[in-house]
C-alpha cells in the first residue's frame, strides 16, 4: 500500500488550487494599496518642482476657485488645502474677506504633525507636544524651533495658486528657514 488512493488526490488538489487563489488575493493587495503611494510620489514632482507655481485643491482633489471658495469661507477662516509638493497648506481669509497673499504649510516644525487650526484660540495647536502658533503661523510656543513655513498664494485666471516663498519671512524679519 505505496500508492496514495485516488479519492485523497482529488481533495488535495482542490486545496491547492484554493492556496493557490489566496496567495494571489494576497499578493494583489499590497500591489493595490502600493499603487497610491506610488502615484503621489510622481504627481507632485510635475506639479511643484522647478519653482513654480501649483493649483490648490480641496479635499476633494479638486482645483480651488477663489471666489467660490470666498462663498463658502469667511473672514479669519483656515482651512487647509492641498499645496506645493502635496503639502498641506492652510488658505487664510482675511478679516476683509480677501484671500490673504500667503499661504501656511500646515506641517509642525518640531516632528513634522500635521497642525490644526484652532478657531477658538485663535492660534494652530499640535497635538503630538502642543506647540502653537499663531494666526499667521508664527511660532509662539515650543517645543517647535521654527515658525510654520510661508507659500505665496496668489489668484491666477480665478484659481489659487501657491508659489514658493524664497523671500523675508515677514512675520520675523528673517530668512526663510525652509527655502
Ligand atoms: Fe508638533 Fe511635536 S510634532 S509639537
Amino acid at each position: 500500500a505505496t500508492s496514495i488512493p485516488a479519492d485523497d488526490r482529488v481533495p488535495d488538489m482542490g486545496k491547492r488550487q484554493l492556496m493557490n487563489l489566496l496567495l494571489l488575493g494576497a499578493l494583489s493587495l499590497p500591489t493595490a494599496g502600493m499603487l497610491l503611494p506610488y502615484t503621489y510620489f510622481f504627481v507632485p514632482s510635475g506639479l511643484g518642482g522647478g519653482g513654480g507655481g501649483t493649483v490648490a485643491k480641496d479635499a476633494l482633489g479638486n482645483d480651488i476657485v477663489a471666489e467660490q471658495w470666498l462663498k463658502t469661507h469667511g473672514p479669519g477662516d483656515r482651512t487647509l488645502s492641498q499645496g506645493l509638493k502635496v503639502i498641506p497648506t492652510y488658505l487664510v481669509v482675511e478679516k476683509d474677506k480677501t484671500l490673504a497673499t500667503f499661504g501656511i504649510n500646515a506641517v509642525c516644525t518640531h516632528l513634522g504633525c500635521v497642525v490644526p487650526w484652532n478657531q477658538a484660540e485663535k492660534k494652530f495647536i499640535c497635538p503630538c507636544h502642543g506647540s502653537q502658533y499663531n494666526d499667521q503661523g508664527r511660532v509662539v510656543r515650543g517645543p517647535a524651533p521654527l515658525s510654520l513655513a510661508l507659500a505665496h498664494c496668489d489668484v491666477d485666471d480665478g484659481k489659487v495658486i501657491f508659489v514658493p516663498w524664497v523671500e523675508t519671512d515677514f512675520r520675523t524679519g528673517d530668512d526663510p528657514w525652509w527655502a
